[in-house]
């Protein structure tokens, strides 16, 4: 995990494609002389976001807050989803204009700057920015929150974070934050090492009472 997973991506001496595009790993399987790459964390996100949370991305447009490590490494996994639209945002938009660009060839991927999504409309929003480790909110216009909303923040802690509560502030149907994602990308290497799919809701559901 942070801060190793660069580290990792470059021991290994095969990547899967999702870590290849991510360029970090999370996830190594010896076999021989070869270690296998891999990076759990887009499909540890996407299977608690549609899964344990029931929100189809198909068809939605996703604003991902963002264009670091984090923010990379969940983007094809999310492209997958074939939401209607995926808009990177960042407050260094090159950052953001890379990312669309390098994966402009999976899906619909756009950057923007912060000020220029004063108008727009998402129906899920994923905060991949580390703003939260430091109590600080990604500067976000108003009104940018669809009805029926799942607001996503990729941290988690007590309480709500900076982002989630200004979407509850800012009428989010749903609020999430990433312990879910933390237990499923858990549960997707522990698939890659064993072949055997974890349960999860009763991990889940410990920590949340832990
Ligand atoms: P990680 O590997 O966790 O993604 P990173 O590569 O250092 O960490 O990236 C941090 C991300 O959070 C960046 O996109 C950063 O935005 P900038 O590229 O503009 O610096 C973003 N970030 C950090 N604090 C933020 C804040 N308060 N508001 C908005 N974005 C923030």
């Amino acid at each position: 995990t942070v801060p190793f997973k660069q580290a990792a991506f470059s021991y290994a001496t095969d990547l899967t494609e999702r870590a290849r595009l991510a360029q970090a790993v999370n996830t190594l399987r010896f076999e021989g002389e070869q270690v296998l790459g891999d990076n759990t964390d887009g499909a540890g996100l996407v299977r608690d976001i549609t899964h344990n949370l029931g929100f189809a991305v198909q068809g939605k447009d996703v604003l991902l807050m963002g264009a670091g490590g984090a923010a990379r490494g969940v983007l094809l996994p999310l492209l997958s989803c074939q939401p209607n639209s995926l808009t990177i945002a960042n407050r260094t938009l090159h950052k953001a204009e890379a990312l669309a660009q390098q994966f402009a060839a999976y899906g619909k991927v756009q950057a923007s700057d912060y000020p220029s999504l004063a108008g727009g409309r998402f129906d899920l929003l994923i905060n991949a920015t580390s703003s939260s480790l430091h109590d600080e909110l990604p500067p976000l216009p108003p009104r940018i929150i669809a009805p029926g909303a799942l607001a996503y923040d990729m941290m988690y802690g007590k309480g709500l974070t900076p982002f989630l509560a200004f979407a509850e502030a800012n009428q989010a149907t749903h609020l999430a934050d990433g312990l879910g994602m933390l237990v499923e990308q858990a549960a997707e290497s522990f698939y890659v090492w064993r072949g055997i799919r974890p349960e999860t809701q009763p991990v889940i559901e410990m920590l949340r009472k832990a």
